[in-house]
């Protein structure tokens, strides 16, 4: 119990004004990360991502702008659908995957560059196929999708805090990685898709991580075997919560073969901001962006803040999907 509520320790002293970032982890997790997972290859959701997009965005061909692209799956379906897209990672175990991606399937595009990909100190996963291999989905879906106007696939390995991009996109998107950092930090990304990046009229897509399904499952642990999905390892996950900060903790931890003991020294832990999405709004004065909707497992959350809805979907969500518009 806290005795003295004014002697809780905040490390960031207002979080929706604070200047001070917290990103220090970010690029450690995400490349040790990248050692812990394998490429996933294709599946299923990375296909759902383009029909989210085509059916929010309109299926022309868009100029897409993918931050935090991970391995690049969801990118490279993107192109192959006959979009031009520019996939950005900074970490050095995942984007040079986008560009290995970028190779196999988008085959048109002249500013791809090849390079080597250096896995030898990786353990290969037992069921690992070649990397960028095609899997069939878990619903057993068709995987080739191919437009008449296939597109592009540019990977950079740039930390999109700093990056220059020269051009406007019709679409910014942000899948499964939003609120690492302080809500400045959020802010500041906000304001370079409203200003630098966005077209007037064009959408953000970002997946807002939603407090209240991490808040029930924290102090959960799970077990996770190797095969699941891409992991090289198998390994212990704990789920926590922070209800000071409104972060979700999220611990992984190898798990030795012979010893079935977790390593702790290569536990890898992320910290994410959840935002409800009356905190999206209060996050998102003076980025130059509006909510245009939301929604959760493609049905549409109310944006009216007379509705009340005590049994919403959004309980058992660990994320929902933001489209975000430039103000007028
Ligand atoms: C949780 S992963 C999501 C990856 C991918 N979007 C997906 O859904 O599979 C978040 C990704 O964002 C990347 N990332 C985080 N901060 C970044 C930054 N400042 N610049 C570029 N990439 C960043 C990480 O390297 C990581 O690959």
């Amino acid at each position: 119990m806290v005795a003295d509520p004014t002697q809780i320790h905040f490390p960031v002293k207002n979080s929706m004004n604070n200047t001070t970032p917290a990103l220090d982890w970010v690029k450690p997790y995400y490349t040790t990360a990248g050692e812990y997972w394998g490429p996933a290859g294709i599946e299923d959701h990375h296909r759902e991502r383009l029909a989210i997009m085509e059916r929010l965005c309109g299926p022309s061909p868009l100029r897409v702008l993918e931050l935090g692209a991970g391995t690049g799956e969801a990118a490279a379906v993107m192109a192959d659908a006959g979009h031009s897209v520019v996939a950005v990672d900074f970490s050095p175990t995942r984007a040079p995957r986008i560009e290995a991606l970028a190779q196999k399937y988008t085959s048109t595009n002249p500013s791809i560059q090849p390079r080597e990909i250096d896995d030898t100190s990786l353990k290969p996963l037992p069921s690992e196929g070649e990397v960028g291999e095609e899997r069939t989905g878990r619903g057993g879906e068709s995987s080739s999708r191919k437009s008449p106007h296939q597109g592009t696939l540019t990977a950079l390995e740039a930390d999109f805090y700093d990056v220059s991009l020269d051009r406007e996109f019709d679409v910014v998107c942000y899948w499964d990685g939003f609120g690492v950092g302080s809500d400045a930090d959020q802010r500041r990304l906000l304001r370079r898709i409203s200003s630098e990046w966005l077209k007037p009229g064009g959408s953000a897509l970002i997946d807002i991580f939603s407090p209240y399904q991490w808040t029930l499952e924290t102090g959960k642990e799970l077990i996770l075997g190797r095969n699941h999905e891409s992991h090289r390892f198998k390994q212990r996950r704990r789920l926590n919560f922070d209800p000071l900060q409104g972060c979700f903790l999220d611990t992984w931890c190898p798990i030795d073969d012979e010893t079935g003991l977790c390593d702790e020294s290569r536990a890898i832990t992320q910290k994410i901001r959840c935002y409800n999405p009356a905190d999206l709004l209060l996050l998102l004065e003076n980025t130059g962006l509006s909510l245009a909707h939301a929604e959760v497992n493609g049905v549409a959350i109310s944006l009216d803040p007379q509705t009340t809805d005590s049994t919403h979907s959004i309980w058992q969500a660990w994320s929902y999907l933001a489209q975000l518009k430039p103000n007028a």
